[in-house]
């Protein structure tokens, strides 16, 4: 696969590269400008030559497949009949907090988060209590446990919404840090809803542990969610897998979910099939160029950019870039669209930690981060 490659996305449907004006490069939201593996591809122009679309029921062998990659990736084992499917993450964790938080409690999540980790909890109308990650000199950010478990307390938590590997920050949670929180989670009956929709994208080495594959009593209080989705590049066609090892959690979460979310559409099932079945040599070189990205980013802003600041990312295709020390007039993603004709998310879109930070997808050929890094670089010389 050749990931240098420039595929123009401009003549499609793609919101990342629709949103901006024409003469804008995107890197913000979160898929990539890669085409998926020729597997995928094949298998969903094979689905469509037969030119039949009715209703359909996941390919039988999906369960078996999704458990067998998961036990190869990630070295854990869930049975086929606790896992299902969603169409979207997102769709899962807003089923999940629906489901699962008791009325008078709250939902807990880390921040800087993922934005819809916000609107869940609103548009439930439920609670929610925030844990700032802590940043420490060198930018690396780590977990306040002391606060975490004082708030479970104090706010009357029910559920914690994990995001593992983290966006935007790029942490991955190792084992002793996944440890503790699961130990306070079980400590005060407060269940876990995991977002490791990130969880194969992971940097030097490292390996991405579910949270539910510690021990079965942590597995007990968890819903997992996963996809093929970020991985193999098919976000637009909404596969994504829900794994619930206590029957009466997925009872409660079937419940919620019938009659209100259909199950993903044949052409995702198929895609995410091939995906989890052929893709894994072609993540490994995806991984390879990805990585070869964060480095080339890390050291352009350390050579171009005085004033910028990034942690390099241990996983996601997400940087978090700290712009506070520019002192721009305005907001740095207002500033770099319109001086340097480079889209990126605003932080301050991720809680009130990303005042002044911006996060920048290097999920794209490196010609292309290379354009926009030029292009940012002349602008901050030039204001
Ligand atoms: C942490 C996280 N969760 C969920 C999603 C999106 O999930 P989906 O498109 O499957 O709803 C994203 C996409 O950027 C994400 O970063």
């Amino acid at each position: 696969m050749d990931f240098d490659k420039i595929i123009d996305r401009r003549n499609t449907e793609s919101i990342k590269w629709k949103y901006f004006p024409e003469d804008v490069l995107p890197l913000w939201v979160a898929d990539m400008d890669f085409q998926s593996p020729p597997e995928v591809i094949n298998a969903l122009h094979q689905r469509i030559d037969h030119g039949i679309f009715g209703y359909g029921i996941p390919p039988v062998d999906l369960a078996e497949i999704v458990v067998n990659y998961i036990s190869r990736q990630f070295h854990w084992k869930p049975l086929p009949s606790q896992v299902s499917y969603v169409p979207g993450v997102v769709t899962g964790f807003n089923l999940a907090i629906r489901a699962f938080c008791e009325p008078g409690t709250s939902v807990l999540f880390h921040t800087p988060a993922y934005p819809p980790f916000f609107s869940a909890p609103q548009s439930a109308k439920l609670p929610f209590v925030t844990n700032p990650l802590l940043r420490g000199a060198d930018g690396a950010y780590s977990i306040d446990f002391e606060r975490f478990e004082a708030q479970i307390v104090s706010e009357r938590v029910s559920v914690f919404i994990l995001c593992n590997p983290q966006n935007p920050t790029g942490r991955v949670f190792t084992r002793e840090e996944l440890t503790r929180l699961a130990e306070i989670c079980l400590r005060h009956k407060v269940l876990i809803c995991s977002d490791e929709i990130h969880c194969d994208i992971v940097y030097d080495g490292r390996q991405h542990i579910p949270i539910a594959s510690l021990d079965p009593e942590v597995a007990n209080s968890t819903l997992t969610l996963m996809a093929p989705s970020k991985t193999y590049n098919i976000a637009g066609l909404y596969a994504s897998v829900a794994v619930i090892s206590n029957p009466e959690l997925a009872r409660r979460f079937y419940e919620f979910k019938a009659g209100l979310v259909s199950g993903p559409d044949l052409l995702a099932l198929t895609a995410a099939r091939a995906a989890y079945l052929y893709g894994e040599d072609w993540l490994q070189d995806l991984l390879v160029y990805l990585q070869g990205n964060r480095d080339f980013l890390a050291d352009t802003l350390a050579k171009d950019f005085p004033g910028v600041e990034m942690h390099k990312p241990e996983g996601t295709f997400l940087a978090w870039l700290d712009c506070r020390g520019l002192d721009l007039p305005t907001e740095p993603q207002k500033f770099f669209q319109e001086h340097a004709k480079v889209g990126l998310n605003s932080g301050v879109d991720y809680g009130p930690e990303g005042l002044g930070f911006v996060r920048l997808n290097f999920g794209t050929q490196r010609a292309l981060l290379q354009e926009a890094l030029e292009r940012m670089a002349a602008a901050l010389k030039t204001r």
